[in-house]
């Protein structure tokens, strides 16, 4: 048995603890293991397919990033390519990358990656592929798994931010709007805006008015509160408004979403008179070390992806449905794509210790 391991779409620290576990798995049960770089460009001929050993995971479950790289711009049914006049246009490679999956004798893939990820991985198992899917994504949308390993790490790193904003917030009497991941799906500025106690979480699930933002920061300031932090999801967007994009998106990219925290830091002053700062977390949440959690789930998840090949598990996700990791076909876990549940306990609670959603 042979198998290949691809990672795609933006990296999460875990990543390389799933490889870890996944090749040593596989190992055990006497198999082969290839790691296909970059994605799948490892088999379009764009970069290199390489032998995964012991020595070659040795020593990196709990690093960050991705050992086998990765890119946002590698879709093989909608692959980029430069035409002779500087045009670019996509095509279809997917029969390519099957081609040379089979000279290389690969017999299974298995693939770690968020939503993009999975509708690759789905279109070439209804093509025939043996494929297994892990999930992968900092943001916590995708569906039928609790949560996917990066989320727990990007939640600590937004915490130890808002931690630090709120000493310089309170010794200058500021307004500080921290801006975090989130292009679909305000997990991480919900859970880390209740840890971190914010006072205001903006999220794409809920459409904000500036005026109930800056209604709660007036009403912190009678009460002698004469600071507030705000935490607000890169993907929310004021009512009737849209959405922040900052432009600049590679051919292949998907849009590239920012720049809420300054519009709403500049807003919040004009209105309410107080001074405003405003901070971009970025890719500091993606980076570093994965947490405890975040190495154990996925090193899980390696494990039971290795598990559901042994079982033939094709076109199907293992997923976290606690205390068990399961499998579930990604056609489900493509239906619909997880959101925050405003009913959630989560959000009861936010409501009820007085955070502002801006609605
Ligand atoms: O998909 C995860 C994510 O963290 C999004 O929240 C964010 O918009 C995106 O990645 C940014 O990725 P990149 O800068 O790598 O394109």
């Amino acid at each position: 048995m042979r198998i290949a391991i691809s990672t795609g779409g933006g990296d999460a620290p875990g990543l390389n603890a799933v490889i870890r576990a996944a090749v040593l798995s596989a190992l055990d049960r006497g198999w082969d293991v290839l790691g296909i770089k970059r994605g799948y460009a490892g088999l379009l001929g764009e970069d290199e397919v390489i032998a995964l050993n012991r020595e070659v995971v040795s020593g990196i479950g709990h690093l960050g990033g991705t050992i086998l790289r990765t890119t946002n711009r590698g879709n093989p049914f909608h692959f980029p390519e430069r035409q002779p006049d500087g045009s670019i246009i996509e095509i279809d490679r997917s029969d390519e990358l099957i081609d040379r999956a089979n000279e290389l004798g690969i017999d299974a893939i298995l693939t770690i990656g968020g939503d993009g990820s999975l509708a690759i991985a789905q279109k070439l198992f209804e093509k025939g592929v043996k494929i297994v899917a892990v999930p992968k994504t900092i943001d916590n949308d995708v569906s039928c798994t609790i949560t996917t390993f990066g989320f727990d790490t990007a939640v600590s790193t937004a915490i130890d931010a808002i931690d630090k904003l709120h000493t310089t917030a309170e010794s200058h009497d500021r307004v500080i709007v921290l801006e975090v991941m989130g292009r679909d799906a305000g997990f991480i500025a919900l859970y880390s805006g209740l840890a971190g106690t914010a006072d205001v979480i903006l999220i794409p699930e809920i459409p904000y008015n500036i005026e109930r933002v800056c209604d709660k920061i007036r009403s912190r300031d009678r009460a002698g509160r004469h600071f507030s932090i705000v935490v607000a999801a890169e993907g929310a967007f004021p009512l009737g408004g849209k959405e922040s994009t900052l432009g600049d998106s590679l051919p292949g990219e998907a849009r590239r979403v920012g720049g809420i925290a300054d519009a709403l830091a500049r807003e919040i002053q004009k209105r309410t008179g107080k001074e405003c700062r405003s901070l971009v977390l970025g890719h500091l949440q993606r980076g570093g070390m994965p947490t405890g959690y975040d190495r154990l789930l996925a090193t899980r998840f390696g494990g039971a992806a290795v598990r559901a090949i042994a079982e033939e598990r094709w076109g199907e996700m293992v997923a976290l449905q606690s205390p068990h990791i399961v499998c579930v076909p990604i056609s489900e876990v493509l239906k619909v794509p997880k959101r925050v549940e405003l009913e959630h306990d989560v959000m009861l609670t936010a409501r009820a210790t007085g955070i502002s959603f801006g609605d």
